[in-house]
């Protein structure tokens, strides 16, 4: 299939390609949006059959539910039931915003969104363009990351084209994304709630509005066989590169002295903007000042993509504290690495 382009610039002049856009949304087409996170593969998230149509380009697992993009917190009952205060009060503060909320599903939303769990992840992203097309639709728009399953998230309209071009119907070009990692997913369906996914909302913050977080093993660890993680999605390998990476953690000088020792032939490496010029210039990439975590958020994806033009056989990374935004960031990096950590402390 021919997958058309809109290319947005200016909101206020897109009224006809919006509506365009829509119409496709409504007969059940696929549409990658941007957002302020990632793009996404959008779909109306009440039509099974649109739906089919995203896990199809994405090649996705059909285990694995998608998260439903509305236009404000007044579309939560129409999808979700027993709706809990605190969801108002985490709308409040960061709707719109990079925060996914999971509550238990209405019987309109279709099994194949949630795959077939009782539960629904909401979303209402910070994105103008996106909230236009909603509004516009009229249904809440399904969409996971606009990837290939298991590569890295799309974070610019040529990531997507590159993974997506002839397999759905359209992509809007709406730039690059402002956060670059996906939201944040809190689930409010146990107690206390937990954290599925750290993301743009950090942890801190989910705290000072809830209290008590559960962080979900998930998040840090590799879950042994038999164990299921919360989110379907966090049991794959992510974000890869083709070549295999070894995250090394501790403070930014240590772990730029370890990967120093290692034989780097052939090995890419990726590392804060300080320490680049240690490394060959040729197979090296770095992603902002190790005291940047919000350039580092924006430029992970970019960077872990890169590395499938160079000719690297193995990658060694450097990794943030996992404090505020930097738990998100080493969430990635140990997914990208498949939970190959070398941890060296942090003193
Ligand atoms: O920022 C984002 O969230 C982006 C943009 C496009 O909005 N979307 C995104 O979707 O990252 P996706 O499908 O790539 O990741 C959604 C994650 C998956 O790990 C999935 O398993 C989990 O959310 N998830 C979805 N619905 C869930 C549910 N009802 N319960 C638990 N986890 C759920
Ligand atoms: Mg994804």
């Amino acid at each position: 299939m021919t997958t058309k382009v809109f290319r947005i610039t200016d909101i206020s002049r897109a009224a006809l390609e919006i509506e365009e856009a829509a119409r496709i949304i409504r007969r059940g087409g696929t549409v990658a949006i941007p957002t302020e996170t990632v793009y996404g593969l959008g779909a109306n998230g009440l039509d099974g059959e649109a739906v089919r149509k995203i896990f199809e380009a994405k090649g996705r697992p059909q285990d694995n539910p998608l998260i439903l993009h509305v236009a404000d917190e007044s579309w939560i009952e129409r999808y979700c039931k027993d709706v809990p205060p605190e969801t108002y009060e985490l709308t409040k503060r960061f709707w719109p915003g990079p925060l996914t909320i999971i509550l238990k599903r209405r019987s309109i939303v279709p099994d194949i969104t949630t795959a077939g769990l009782p539960t629904v992840g909401m979303r209402y992203p910070d994105h103008p363009i996106t909230n236009a097309l909603i509004r516009a639709a009229g249904v809440p728009i399904a969409a996971p990351s606009a990837n290939i399953s298991g590569r890295p998230s799309t974070t610019s309209f040529e990531h997507v084209l590159k993974d997506m071009d002839g397999k759905i119907d359209a992509i809007i070009d709406g730039g690059d994304c402002a956060v670059g990692l996906e939201s944040t997913i809190i689930d409010l369906t146990v107690k206390p709630p937990r954290l599925l996914r750290p993301g743009g909302v950090t942890l801190e913050q989910l705290k000072e509005v809830l209290g008590e977080v559960e962080v979900d093993k998930a998040v840090s660890s590799l879950l042994g066989n038999g164990e299921k993680p919360k989110a379907p999605g966090m049991k794959y390998r992510h974000y890869a590169p083709k070549a295999p990476v070894t995250v090394v953690c501790g403070s930014p000088e240590k772990s730029a002295q370890y990967i120093l020792k290692q034989d780097l032939n052939d090995k890419g490496v990726l590392c804060f903007d300080e320490y680049a010029h240690l490394f060959d210039r040729e197979r090296t990439l770095s992603f902002g000042s190790s005291t940047d975590l919000k350039a580092q958020a924006e430029r992970l994806f970019d960077a872990l993509r890169a590395f499938d033009e160079l000719d690297v056989r193995e990658i060694f990374a450097q990794c943030p504290t996992e404090e505020g935004l930097g738990l998100a960031i080493a969430n990635r990096l140990k997914k990208a690495a498949g939970f190959r950590i070398v941890d060296l402390g942090r003193d």
